[in-house]
């Protein structure tokens, strides 16, 4: 092979694999819609939702998505503050942002934070290794956020979860210790079922969203996401995952987009079709709900390459003609 040739495939593989690595990071045009049509259909104006985590990674879709409903929105945080992505986005200037620790605070002073909303939405939890942060970062603290809402006479409850398929796992799959996440998840979802007769129950297997990956929590961004929902969500693999057993089965099943779990949250409160408890065991039960658009981010890849290697090509042949041209000069 002649050393142009070399030359010219080097540049060709380098600037894919570049140009593929980057725009996997970003947030590419077609991937899923922050906001969807089901959730679109429906009216907050007149009414007032408390989002306790409202600082969170879901919490603050959920606040986004409520906003712009025009609901009144409260968000209750250990930070008390909107994340870094929102800092700046006008929606966030219309959420009244309170700091309070669900775990420390006196009854009366979460009851006057949470206030007398119409909704209480819950996206709190914890991760890491101490059983004892598990169980009350995940049990205690919603217990708390509950009955306060209990309290508060509130009519309608949201909390997200986390999927039958991931509990199931504790038994054989994950280390001791992570049992006390799925018992406090336990004791989180029977007190939001003990605060009213309206309530949503939302459990997601893994949650991706955003525009960065993160390891503590794990993190994965919205293109990257997209690629993988698309891919696990196609009829083989999911049929292989029915009959696979625990961890196996739930790494084989599509994660769910952070958009599309606040969304179904947001139906569960603002919904007037909707009453009695619901439990949205699964990303298909979670996409219906929140009216999500399958993911495309396979689909994006791949026009993305084909109309990336075309470029590249044209620029090739536009260099090689350069070259040639100089070649003949001499
Ligand atoms: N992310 C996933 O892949 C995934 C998968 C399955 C289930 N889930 C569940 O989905 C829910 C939302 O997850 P996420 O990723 O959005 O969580 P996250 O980003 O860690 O957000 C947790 C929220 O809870 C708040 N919080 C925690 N402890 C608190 C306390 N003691 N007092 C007041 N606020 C407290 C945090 O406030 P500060 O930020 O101020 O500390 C934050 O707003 C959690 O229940 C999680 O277990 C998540």
């Amino acid at each position: 092979m002649c050393s142009l040739t070399r030359y010219f495939l080097t540049s060709l593989l380098l600037a894919i694999t570049t140009e593929a690595f980057s725009s996997l990071a970003g947030t590419s045009s077609r991937s899923r819609s922050a906001l969807n049509l089901a959730v679109d259909s429906l009216d907050g104006k007149g009414k007032s939702v408390t989002v306790v985590g409202g600082s969170g990674f879901v919490g603050s879709r959920v606040c986004q998505i409520l906003a712009d409903k025009g609901a009144t929105v409260t968000s209750l945080s250990k930070s008390g503050a909107a994340p870094k992505w929102a800092q700046d986005a006008p929606w966030s200037k219309d959420i009244s942002w309170k700091a309070i620790d669900l775990l420390t605070s006196t009854e009366s002073e979460l009851d006057r934070c949470l206030g007398k909303p119409d909704a209480v939405i819950s996206c709190v939890g914890a991760i890491g290794t101490d059983p004892d942060i598990l169980l009350k970062g995940n049990g205690q603290a919603n217990v708390n956020a509950f009955e306060s809402a209990q309290r508060a006479g509130v009519k309608s409850v949201a909390y997200v979860s986390v999927s039958s398929e991931v509990s199931a796992c504790k038994e054989n799959w994950l280390p001791e210790f992570f049992g006390s996440y799925f018992d406090g998840k336990d004791m989180a979802e029977a007190a939001a079922k003990a605060v009213c007769e309206d309530v949503t129950i939302v459990r997601p297997t893994f949650i991706y969203g955003g525009d960065y990956f993160g390891l503590l929590p794990p993190r994965v961004n919205t293109a990257y996401g997209s690629f993988i929902d698309q891919l696990l969500s196609i009829g083989l693999i999911q049929a292989v995952a029915d009959i696979t057993p625990g961890l196996i089965k739930v790494a084989l099943r599509p994660p769910v987009l952070a958009e599309s779990v606040a969304g179904a949250c947001v139906d569960g409160v603002l919904n007037p079709q909707r009453s009695g408890v619901r439990v949205l065991d699964s990303a298909k039960d979670i996409n219906e709900a929140s009216g999500q658009a399958p993911a495309t981010g396979v689909t994006d890849a791949i026009e993305w390459s084909i109309k990336t290697a075309g470029e590249i090509a044209e620029w090739v042949q536009k260099k090689a003609k350069e070259i040639e041209a100089a070649n003949a000069k001499k």
